[in-house]
């Protein structure tokens, strides 16, 4: 199932079977998964505790996909090359969590990565302000970090529209181009709603998880989701 062009679902492993995640991983992507979106939290900056490095290197070898590892972490900066070792493409981190957020989004591109920046429910745009040439990725949180199985607060898809907005005149402008993500409680019912603010990049954790096939694959939410995108209408426009 190909899809329209540009549009990513990235699953979260923070609802898979943790005793089985390299065999998670290759059934997600067997499956038409584009991304694997690994959620990282150390009981600090969000209240859980999940994954570090040496699982991201466990999984690197069972995908080709892209891992895309999402930092909710305090401080981030010593992570970073910790995570490009151990096979990350996208490392994203939440602003409030660095002390100098320019030279965290210059340190994860000298490590060979992508950098993104994540923004929470309540956190404002102006965040992006300056830093947008040095941006890959801009993740917006559709529900309060920490957690899987939240519902998706409707809010985020007016801040969708707005950062859609800014990424289509940061390219006019001949800005780069930069993935637009969301993560929290994306399903088959609202993922193309969220693709018509302007979202091109899809986390999904319970609702993929939480629903295998019979043989174990998860190709029929994938295939639901990936339908839904593609009878989605899409509009990219300048501000
Ligand atoms: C929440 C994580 C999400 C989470 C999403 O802090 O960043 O990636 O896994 O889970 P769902 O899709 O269940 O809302
Ligand atoms: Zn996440």
């Amino acid at each position: 199932m190909e899809g329209l062009p540009g549009l990513r679902i990235a699953p979260s492993l923070l609802s898979a079977d943790f005793a089985r995640l390299g065999e998670e991983v290759q059934r997600v992507v067997a499956s038409g998964a584009d991304v694997i979106h690994v959620d990282v939290m150390d009981n600090h900056y969000v209240p859980n505790l999940t994954f570090g490095p040496v699982v991201c290197k466990a999984i690197r070898p069972h995908t080709e996909a892209p891992i895309d590892v999402h930092l909710m972490v305090k401080p981030v900066d010593a992570l970073v090359p910790m995570f490009a070792e151990a096979g990350a493409d996208i490392i994203s981190f939440h602003p409030e969590a660095s002390e100098h957020v320019d030279r965290t989004l210059t340190l994860i591109r000298e490590h060979g990565c992508r950098a993104g920046l994540v923004l929470n429910p309540a956190a404002p745009l102006n965040w992006l302000d300056h830093v947008m040439g040095r941006l890959d990725m801009i993740l917006l949180m559709s529900v309060n970090p920490g957690f899987g199985g939240q519902a998706f607060i409707p809010e985020t898809l007016r801040k969708a529209r707005e950062v859609r907005a800014r990424i289509e005149a940061h390219k006019a402008a001949g800005g780069n181009d930069i993935w637009l993500e969301i993560d929290g409680g994306v399903k088959p019912a609202n993922i193309a709603e969220i693709a018509r603010a302007g979202v091109d990049t899809f986390v999904a954790g319970s609702a993929i998880f939480g629903a295998p096939d019979p043989d174990g694959f998860y190709r029929n939410v994938i295939g639901d989701m990936r339908r839904a995108l593609d009878g989605a209408h899409i509009e990219r426009r300048a501000a």
